[in-house]
């Protein structure tokens, strides 16, 4: 089994941004951590961020793994264009986010994506991701 795992708009800033909603990994050993984790689990990753919407589109069209993890970023909350990819990919597709988005600003409570995703982790950091590795897993 193969996941992609997309982080988009502004995850190439963790480690710089808010630590209390993020965490204090860079994107090097957010991707690392989750590769990990999956690979102790029999599961190949490939690691992929953009802060280009078009190239997150393309990435959730043109690949070769059995699911998606997404992270969007700030693209989850006004992209259809990256909903309608996430609809037509034919690939399961999960919504991650590492900060309790439902309990922030009122408009992270709002995901165009979640209709579109088999299903959704956020607010815990590092491990959302790991629940979606294993959402995935047990749902193959
Ligand atoms: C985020 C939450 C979004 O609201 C925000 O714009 C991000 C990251 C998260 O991982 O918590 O960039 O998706």
């Amino acid at each position: 089994m193969k996941i992609l795992v997309i982080n988009g708009v502004n995850l190439h800033m963790l480690g710089k941004r808010k630590e209390e909603h993020y965490g204090a990994f860079d994107l090097k050993q957010l991707e690392d951590c989750v590769t990990k984790y999956a690979k102790e689990k029999g599961v190949e990753t490939e690691c992929f961020q953009s802060n280009y919407e078009g190239a997150v589109v393309e990435k959730i069209t043109k690949n070769d793994a059995d699911g998606i993890i997404l992270n969007a970023g700030a693209h989850t909350h006004y992209s259809y264009a990256i909903a309608d990819a996430v609809e037509c990919c034919g690939k399961p597709v999960v919504e991650v986010h590492l900060s309790d988005v439902e309990n922030r600003e009122d408009f992270r409570k709002f995901s165009v994506l979640t209709r579109v995703c088999v299903a959704r982790f956020f607010g815990k950091k590092e491990k959302s991701y790991y629940e979606a590795v294993d959402f995935l897993i047990k749902n193959k």
